[in-house]
Formats: C-alpha cells, sequence, structure tokens
C-alpha cells in the first residue's frame, strides 16, 4: 500500500514510492481483447488515493448523485458537481486515467453544448476524458467530441440518466428488438470514436456479443466477465450498503466496520474513556 507525504508548498499529499506515468487514453485503448482493464468509481480525493494503484480507469461517476448527495437518481447531478468532485479525485490520484461523468441535461441537446460542458469539465478537473450515456442518437456529439481532442467513453444498454423513459433499472436486452437495438447504440458510438464503452445491465449473451462487435474495449457493469474490463460502484463493492443490485459481488463490509466503530467510540464517549491519555495536551 502507498504511503502519503505532504508538501507542504502545494497541501498535495505525494505517494510513496513514487508512482509511475498516468494511464494514457491510447494505452487503455490498446487493451482491447487483452490484459482485463480494472475501473471502479471515485468520488472524492482520499478514496481516490486508495483506489489508484489497483486501478487503471477511475470513473467519477454522476452515481454521486445517489451515493453521496442522497438524491433519487443521478438526473439532479450538475456539472458544478461533476466538476467538484472530478477535480478531488485528480488530485488524489496518479496512476489511473481520470474519466469524469458528463450529468443529464449538460450535453444531449447538441454537439456545441456538450463541447462546452465537456470542455469545462476538462478544464476545471484535469481529468483525461469524459463519460456520456446514450447509443445512436449520441454518435454525432461522440464524433464531434472525439475531433476536438476530447477522449469519450460511451454508456449503452442501462442508461440510468434514462431512468424517467426506461420505467425503471431492470436489465435490458430481454427480447429481440430490445437486444438488436444495444447492437446498434454499441457499434454507433464505437464508430463516432469511443475510446471505451460501458455495458451496463444487459444479458451476457448481448455483452458477448457486443465486445466481438466492437472495435474499442468493452467495459462490463451487470453484462460478462469476457468483456474487456469491468467497472463497479466502489461503495457498492466495498458493502457501504445492505441492498446492492445482483451484478454487485461486496469485497469488503464497510457498513459493517463503520457500524460497530461508531458504536464503539459512542461507548467510550458515554463512559469518559475517549479521550484517553495519549490523546489528551499536557505542557511537557
Ligand atoms: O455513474 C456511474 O457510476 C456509472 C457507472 C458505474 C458505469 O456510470
Amino acid at each position: 500500500m502507498s504511503t502519503f507525504t505532504i508538501d507542504s508548498g502545494t497541501s498535495r499529499a505525494n505517494p510513496s514510492p513514487a508512482p509511475g506515468k498516468r494511464l494514457t487514453v491510447p494505452a487503455l485503448r490498446a487493451r482491447k481483447g487483452a490484459e482485463p482493464i480494472v475501473c471502479l468509481t471515485a468520488y472524492t480525493m482520499r478514496t481516490a488515493q486508495l483506489l489508484d494503484e489497483h486501478c487503471d480507469l477511475l470513473l467519477v461517476g454522476d452515481s454521486l448523485g445517489q451515493v453521496i448527495y442522497g438524491l433519487p437518481s443521478t438526473v439532479p447531478v450538475t456539472l458544478d458537481m461533476m466538476c467538484a468532485h472530478g477535480a478531488a479525485v485528480v488530485r488524489g490520484s496518479w496512476h489511473a486515467l481520470v474519466c469524469v461523468d458528463m450529468p443529464f441535461g449538460s450535453y444531449e441537446e447538441s454537439p456545441e453544448q456538450a463541447f462546452r460542458s465537456a470542455a469545462r469539465i476538462m478544464k476545471e478537473t484535469g481529468a483525461a476524458a469524459v463519460k456520456l450515456e446514450g447509443g445512436e442518437a449520441m454518435a454525432e456529439t461522440i464524433a464531434f467530441l472525439s475531433a476536438r481532442g476530447i477522449p469519450v467513453v460511451g454508456h449503452v444498454g442501462l442508461t440510468p440518466q434514462a431512468v424517467n423513459a426506461l420505467g425503471g433499472y431492470r436489465a435490458r436486452g430481454r427480447d429481440d428488438a430490445e437486444s438488436a437495438k444495444i447492437m446498434a447504440d454499441a457499434r454507433a458510438v464505437a464508430d463516432a470514436g469511443a475510446f471505451l464503452l460501458v455495458l451496463e445491465g444487459v444479458m451476457e449473451e448481448i455483452a458477448v456479443e457486443a465486445t466481438k462487435a466492437v472495435a474499442c474495449p468493452t467495459i462490463g457493469i451487470g453484462a460478462s466477465a469476457q468483456c474487456d474490463g469491468q467497472i463497479l460502484v466502489t461503495e457498492d463493492m466495498l458493502g457501504l450498503f445492505e441492498r446492492t443490485p445482483r451484478f454487485v459481488k461486496k469485497f469488503g463490509d464497510l457498513a459493517g466496520e463503520i457500524s460497530a466503530a461508531a458504536s464503539t467510540y459512542a461507548a467510550d464517549v458515554r463512559s469518559r474513556a475517549f479521550p484517553g491519555e495519549e490523546q489528551v495536551y499536557r505542557p511537557k
């Protein structure tokens, strides 16, 4: 595990041992069919520090709306929120490529609107890429951004920003028409120039077929182990929530650990066992 020393000039915490160079867009694009790409979400500096050395990509997902802000969906998430959290994650990472989600309403109107929003995200955060949801309808925008120096990660299948249109978060591709649409979306987004493609909440065989069909690496979430990489919401996989979707594997029990620590703290405060000798100041 990395340790950190504070640079008093910049207040930046530098990791020791110093990591190599940050992963780049071409380096991740070249991982098609090769070593799986490890991705997790991150919204804060400290979480980014802890995840960075283990991940190839850190996504500042608009899932922060629900996870951090307790919002009912990702729809109310704003560009201001994404920029603030994106900058924190860039400050807390050195190795992983950082990608920031474009929030609902910041890109769908036109390629020009998308360019303005994406440029703001990249200038204010230092992130190397943006992610946006949508298939064929977003192909023109993805091509517009890619041609102007903005690397784009696509996202098809279950697209949470469209929850109101979809009527919920159920997995997609259960019938032929839905499967055909997801395949057409995947091809359109990849052909438009996306350098990675997130496949979320789709039947396994569609994820396998799409991974074979598109030139860029696919990143699965509720998709298939045969995707070129995987992503999960960090708080889900750490076990911060009791209820998680079927596709989440809990790799930790953060909820249990936080609750146990808070309970011990409360007991120590009530019994005056805290603060103890080691936590109080006395004149030397
Ligand atoms: O917002 C998010 O966290 C995401 C993924 C987990 C893919 O879009």
